[in-house]
């Protein structure tokens, strides 16, 4: 069964505590958490403080996506009782072995993501150490642009990969999700589903969550 992370880059940061809350109680299983710092990506988004307001409120675990250099500075930052997954970007990562490490010492789950860019390849020596493989299925920076289909390709490399060395890493897919592609990204085999403009644009959140989880099933 897929998994559905929303971001909530794309909520109404006046109501990211309810809204939060209302996509977890509708079924998501974790609050997509997406970090910018205007170096390693064309966009500033919000850091460890709004995501720590929301350690107040009734939501799922958080899956902290780190788009910004130099992240071993702030991995602390992001570790509360709620962060199950630290991810960092093999682009921003020169020791990205001892990154991993770090999160992992930390007790959290760590994860690498790829840009559109980047070759499945690069992960080869690292696979063996990551619990989450981010394919980023547009340029990160920005939520509501389309969905790259490269990335369907990167993800069965992934799932075939995984399976011949019998790994446990999970997949996730992030950006361009839609109602209409998720089908094809999960036979692929992803599983788990990052929405951003889907969910937080959609007329009822609630509802949008729950026909993801319906296609997830
Ligand atoms: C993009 C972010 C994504 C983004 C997804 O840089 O990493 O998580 O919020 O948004 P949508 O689903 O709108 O593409
Ligand atoms: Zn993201």
């Amino acid at each position: 069964m897929g998994k559905l992370a929303p971001s909530i880059l794309s909520a109404d940061f006046a109501a990211l505590g309810d809204q939060a809350e209302s996509v977890s109680a509708a079924g998501a299983d974790y609050i997509h958490v997406d970090v910018m710092d205007g170096h390693f990506v064309p966009n500033i988004s919000f850091g460890a403080a709004v995501m720590k307001s929301l350690n107040k409120r009734e939501t799922a675990p958080y899956d902290v996506h780190l788009m910004i250099e130099s992240p071993d500075r702030y991995i602390a930052d992001f570790i509360t009782e709620k962060t199950e997954f630290i991810t960092v970007h093999q682009e921003a990562c020169i020791h990205l072995h001892r990154t991993i490490q770090n999160i992992k010492n930390c007790g959290i789950k760590a994860g690498v993501s790829i840009n559109p860019a980047t070759p499945v390849s690069v992960l080869d020596c690292i696979l063996e150490d990551v619990d989450l493989i981010l394919v980023m299925s547009v340029n990160p920076g920005f939520g509501g642009q389309k969905f790259i289909p490269g990335a369907i390709e990167k993800i069965r490399q992934l799932h075939r990969l995984r399976q011949e060395r019998d790994l446990a890493f999970v997949i996730e897919v992030d950006g361009g999700i839609t109602l209409d592609n998720t089908d094809a990204v999960k036979q692929a085999g992803c599983d788990i589903f990052v929405a951003g403009s889907s969910v937080f644009g959609a007329e009822d959140i609630e509802k949008r969550v729950k026909d993801f989880k319906v296609l997830l099933d």
